[in-house]
């Protein structure tokens, strides 16, 4: 897919995502919303959710995909680095990643997104998997952290 046309059906679900999240305040309700839409509107996403932190750990919540792993400990994997790091990590290969773990070996390229409590502290990320190879870059990862912004306007509370 260029990346106009992944554009523009960014531009399509963050309207309807924003016209969804005026219908509840509630964290899980949000994160599902999103992951629904998310899912649903871009045919490069095979995998498709958050994980929040509990204590030293991630934890999964709301996903649309195949059966994920539950728990991440801080700092492993691309999830748990992103958190660590408190960036948005884009990687071509996950494969090649260090401490990479692999919860569905069709997974390929990845991209994850830190969202925050109020006070700025990480609370978890949202993850999204393809399939193939490169199938992320700027355009998910400003977009991503867009729809992480509107799922959570003041930090997840
Ligand atoms: N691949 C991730 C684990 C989460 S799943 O892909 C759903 C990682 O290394 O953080």
């Amino acid at each position: 897919m260029t990346d106009a046309r992944k554009a523009g059906r960014y531009q399509r679900l963050r309207e309807q995502l924003e016209a969804e999240l005026t219908k509840s305040g509630d964290p899980i309700a949000r994160m599902a919303t999103a992951v629904a839409i998310l899912h649903a509107k871009q045919p490069h996403f095979f995998w498709t959710g958050f994980y929040r932190r509990v204590g030293d750990q991630l934890v999964v919540g709301p996903y649309q995909g195949s059966l994920a792993c539950q728990n991440i400990d801080w700092g492993r994997g691309v999830c748990g680095t992103a958190a660590a790091e408190d960036r948005t990590l884009v990687v071509p290969d996950v494969h090649a990643f260090p401490g990479h773990i692999a919860c569905d070996a069709r997974s390929h390229s990845e991209v994850v997104v830190p969202f925050h409590d109020p006070d700025g502290t990480v609370a978890g990320v949202l993850d999204v998997d393809a399939t193939v190879p490169d199938a992320f870059d700027d355009v998910d990862a400003l977009h991503l952290e867009a729809i992480v912004g509107m799922v959570f306007p003041e930090g997840i509370r």
